[in-house]
């Protein structure tokens, strides 16, 4: 799992890449970089101003000298202060329009992922990269790297000036620093190892809830709630253990630097003092270094909580370059399809959807333009999977697909799903109206819509209802029966009008009464277009022109209703389980 990968400390061409990102928005970046060097600057030079007023003014008696002294000192504090708004603000508008474009580009890449990666991935670990990752990349923005480049300046500056005043008393410093980088380098390691752990828990408990809230009514039917509770506690308490154990680091480590500065402070005022009284320094020069010295640990102190944020959006940043790098492999070609015939040749077609488990075992077949065409056969047997291979969500290992003479993969693939429509196994709808549900965002005629949902025997209950095609419809579309999923789905198809129609055994779910009503929405349907109809009731196809029954993903019959009576195969043996058990009763998966 990604999530769990380990990250190295720093990577220095993720970070290239990450300020890279940058790029669009340069002359923003150039300047909110000027800006923290004019407040570095002010900053540095006002403990200067200290000890000009110590040292000069005050010694010499110059009541005037230290009043311009002091304006001076509050014009550099002014100036620090408009400065660092500013780069706030710029600094803060930068990272927004990063994560907005971030965002974007990860969305588009996720919804062009081939179906695979979403067999593979949880889809909490998705909507974890689309919302904290992105987030964590933000907050590198708006305060890492930039916070960065201005503690790094700060302390540069500061060691600079400290030089420049006494060399000795500067070493004496910088002689903690030392002490200093080793605990930080400590807690920042502890600390990088905790938040992977919390990370990967966090996704694991984003994981666990969608399972959870999507599979509700499982979890009650089987009475899994306690169950569940527990498993859910155990992540819970675990994330909160993580959290603690981090925590603990900041907790020993900030009081720890504190303790730290204030011994260098002490020895400053031991050393210093000391040269004070010989009189080789300046009291003046003393309370600058004082100032400083202060001044100098706040940086460093700073770096490893910064250097924790650069660490999260380095981990954060691997994840989304992950998704972004993920080219999709199943991509269209260039031919453009003005109206199809509907002509389907499979030829020599092997698919498995896992390395080494076969489920299409050379699979041929021809179905010719405006004929209807049934697939059976058990359940497992592959018949879905041949409609997906119809709609390029997958990509057959060998043998190819023609669709009017050529090949699959030659066809734009937003153009080859526009001419095809498919009615899934498991209809699913979105939150919205009954009508968007319909149109699914293609800008439909009232009167197609109607025509769509007369057709399909839709119309009566949706007249019935007081906001007619203006019902919403609740997420996943549980507010409707089955039936009435299913009948949505098909007006959905007809609206529309493709030009080869694959109808995977969707008379499954309802009543003989519906079942009546949908035998008649789906003789609609298949008029005058090509189509392929996944059936279970056999009963529903005995008028297809071809009937091809799989097994094992293996092709071993094909031809009519009475051709594959007389053959007494498979087929035949479907068909009289289903009479014996009548065909309506009956959900036509007899045990293998
Ligand atoms: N996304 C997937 N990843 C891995 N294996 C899959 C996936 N989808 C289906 N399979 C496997 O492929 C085989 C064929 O599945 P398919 O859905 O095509 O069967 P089917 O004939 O449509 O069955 P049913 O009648 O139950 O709908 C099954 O063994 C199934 O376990
Ligand atoms: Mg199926």
């Amino acid at each position: 799992m990604p999530d769990r990968r380990d990250v190295k400390g720093l990577d220095w061409s993720l970070l290239k890449r990450l300020t890279g990102m940058l790029r669009p928005y340069g002359w923003m970046a150039a300047g909110a970089f000027s800006l923290i060097i004019c407040a570095a600057l002010f900053e540095t030079a006002i403990p200067l101003v200290t000890r000009h007023a110590i040292d000069v003014d005050i010694a010499g008696g110059d009541l005037e000298g230290l009043r311009g002294t002091i304006l001076v000192f509050l014009l550099l504090v002014a100036g620090g202060f408009v400065t660092r708004y500013f780069q706030q603000v710029l600094t803060g508008f930068i990272g927004q329009r990063i994560v907005v474009d971030l965002r974007r580009s990860l969305y588009r890449r996720v919804t062009s992922m081939q179906m695979g990666w979403f067999d593979r991935t949880p889809v909490g670990q998705i909507m974890t990269r689309l919302t904290n990752d992105v987030e964590n990349l933000n907050q590198l923005f708006t305060g890492g790297l930039i916070l960065i480049f201005q503690d790094i300046l700060s302390l540069v500056l500061i060691v600079g000036v400290l030089f420049w005043m006494d060399w000795r008393l500067a070493l004496m410093l910088l002689a903690v620093v030392p002490v200093i980088m080793l605990a930080t380098f400590q807690f920042k390691k502890l600390v990088r190892a905790a938040f992977r752990r919390v990370r990967a828990l966090v996704a694991d408990v984003n994981t666990f809830l969608q399972e959870n809230i999507t599979g509700m009514a499982v979890v009650r039917l089987f009475r899994r709630e306690a169950r569940n509770r527990e498993i859910f506690e155990q992540i819970n308490t675990r994330l909160m253990d993580e959290h603690l154990r981090t925590i603990f680091y900041f907790a020993v480590f900030f009081p720890l630097m504190e303790v730290l500065g204030s011994v260098a402070t002490a020895g400053v005022l031991w050393v210093g003092g000391g040269r004070v009284l010989d009189g080789v320094l300046t009291f003046g020069t003393l309370v600058a270094f004082l100032n400083y010295a202060e001044r100098f640990f706040r940086p460093i102190r700073d770096l490893a909580e910064k250097y924790n944020i650069l660490q999260n959006a380095m981990a954060a940043a691997e994840r989304v370059f992950e998704i972004l790098d993920r080219h999709p492999t199943i991509t269209g070609g260039e031919q453009l399809l003005p109206k199809l015939k509907g002509e389907i040749v499979f030829e020599h077609v092997h698919f498995s959807y896992e390395k080494g488990i076969p489920v299409l075992k050379d699979i041929s077949f021809r179905v010719s333009a405006g004929s209807s065409t049934a697939l059976v056969g058990y359940t497992g047997s592959g018949k879905s999977t041949i409609a997906s291979l119809l709609l390029r969500f997958y990509e057959p290992q060998q043998g190819r697909i023609l669709l009017d003479g050529v090949d699959l993969r030659d066809y734009r693939l937003d153009e080859l799903r526009r001419r095809m429509a498919i009615v899934l196994q498991d209809v699913f709808l979105f939150q919205g109206t009954l009508w968007d549900n319909i149109c699914l965002g293609e800008d439909y005629p009232e009167e197609r819509v109607r025509e769509a949902a007369r057709r399909t025997g839709l119309l009566d209950w949706v007249d019935g209802k007081a906001e007619g095609f203006h019902t919403e419809v609740s997420e996943r579309g549980q507010s409707l029966s089955g039936g009435q999923r299913q009948l949505v789905s098909f007006a959905r198809a007809l609206a529309h009008n493709p030009d080869l129609l694959l109808l995977d055994e969707a008379t499954s779910s309802v009543d003989t009464r519906s079942e009546g009503l949908i035998q008649e929405a789906i003789a609609e349907l298949l008029k005058g277009r090509t189509s392929v109809v996944i059936a279970h009731r056999l009963s529903t196809i005995q008028q297809a022109d071809q009937i091809l029954v799989l097994h094992h993903g293996e092709l071993v019959e094909s031809g009519t209703h009475r051709e594959l009576m007389d053959h007494e195969g498979i087929y035949h043996r479907l068909w009289m389980l289903q009479s014996r058990n009548g065909a309506a009763a009956s959900n036509g998966k007899p045990e293998a």
